[in-house]
């Protein structure tokens, strides 16, 4: 029986590249309009699938809105000694500790501008080396080197896998990556035009910390935030507890609630700034609408596929069109947003 993971691996889709389908047109009512850009489709391919850009015109075909390649690092990268990768089966979780593995920027940008004539949405997460001398530095590289060909940039400072990345997230350092990341942008905007710059953070903020984060981005004009990457912490509710002591950033179901509740928190604090993208154990129509409702206007999958396969991504488009059509509703925008001020008001998601 070919299981759920086989369905969706890397080598499988590389095998097939490009599948030999073309996706049906989305319908109309999930079209939305973010930082710019025209999604036919909310859903979004998470980072960490794709590091090297080596299949997102695949992706794409089969039904995704957008793919966001990466991490990127300027260097290629082997990452962390395998096991690097845990399934919690139970939990529908995963926990891991790749380490930003990934084939370097000269390579991911030859993949990249030689499927630039296919189009489609394609974001570029870039990330720091390892044992870059000055991080913030890799990260302005990476904008320039990519600036032509990205539809977006994500930069991640809350990976849980680059010793000290995290760090990054602190205010003053936050501010000071921001502002030479910007700069970089508007550098190259003129010969490269224009990509947007969303940052992606960590569910593991206090909200003090979020406070200065969006505060930040905010002063900084970045143009979106993902809200969130991995998480630290290791819910007592995990089923699998030897697999849940590894080290390493958990996702996946466990990881809906809170990041949910941090996606409200951001927007109650962007207040219209620029748009969310929602991302964290959203594995079925359900939770896509309510991570929809908690204020993010586009949403990315990761852990759920591994369980559920590609078919997920047909599934939460079909409920969220019906959704739509059952409730009067022209587009998802009317709705992004519409729980966050109750979800804030909720007790905090153990
Ligand atoms: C194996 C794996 C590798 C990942 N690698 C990256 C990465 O390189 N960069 C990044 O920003 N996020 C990375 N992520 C985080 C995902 O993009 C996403 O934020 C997180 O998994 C939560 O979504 P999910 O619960 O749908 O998986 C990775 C996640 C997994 C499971």
């Amino acid at each position: 029986m070919i299981r759920a993971f086989d369905a969706f691996s890397l080598p499988l889709l590389r095998w097939l590249d490009p599948p030999p389908i073309r996706p049906r047109p989305d319908d109309a009512k999930l079209a939305i309009r973010a930082f710019g850009l025209n999604f036919s489709n909310p859903i979004g391919m998470a980072a960490g699938f794709d590091k090297s850009a080596e299949v997102p015109d695949s992706l794409l075909r089969l039904g995704f809105g957008f793919v966001e390649v990466g991490t990127v690092t300027p260097k290629p990268q082997t990452g962390n000694p395998r096991p690097r990768l845990f399934r919690l089966e139970r939990d529908q979780a995963v926990v891991n500790r790749m380490g930003f593995n990934n084939d370097g920027a000269d390579t991911v940008l030859r993949r990249l501008a030689g499927r630039a004539h296919f189009g489609g949405i394609v974001g570029v997460n870039v990330g720091a080396n390892r044992d870059a001398a000055d991080r913030v530095a890799d990260y302005v590289r990476l904008i320039e080197i990519f600036a032509p060909v990205a539809s977006y940039f994500t930069v991640n400072v809350s990976s849980p896998n680059t010793p000290g990345l995290r760090n990054l997230q602190q205010a003053s350092a936050l501010d000071d990556l921001l502002a030479r990341v910007i700069d970089a942008r508007e550098r190259v905007r003129h010969n490269a035009g224009d990509s947007p710059v969303l940052l992606k953070i960590a569910p593991d903020l206090s909200l003090a910390e979020l406070d200065d984060v969006v505060h930040i981005a905010r002063s900084r004009r970045v143009d979106g935030m993902i809200v969130a990457n991995t998480t630290v912490a290791r819910p007592s509710t995990l089923r699998e507890q030897s697999r849940a002591r590894e080290q390493g950033g958990l996702s996946g179901r466990p990881l809906f609630r809170l990041s949910t509740r941090m996606v409200a928190e951001t927007y109650v604090r962007a207040e219209g700034a620029f748009p969310l993208v929602g991302v964290g154990g959203i594995d079925s129509g359900g939770a896509a609408l309510t991570k929809i409702r908690a204020g993010a206007s586009l949403i990315q999958l990761y852990s759920s596929l591994i369980y559920k396969g590609l078919g997920l991504v047909d599934d939460i488009k079909n409920d969220l069109a019906s959704t739509l059509l059952r409730t009067g509703r022209d587009s998802l925008s009317e709705i992004v947003g519409a729980d966050a001020a109750t979800i804030t008001a909720e007790e905090w998601p153990v």
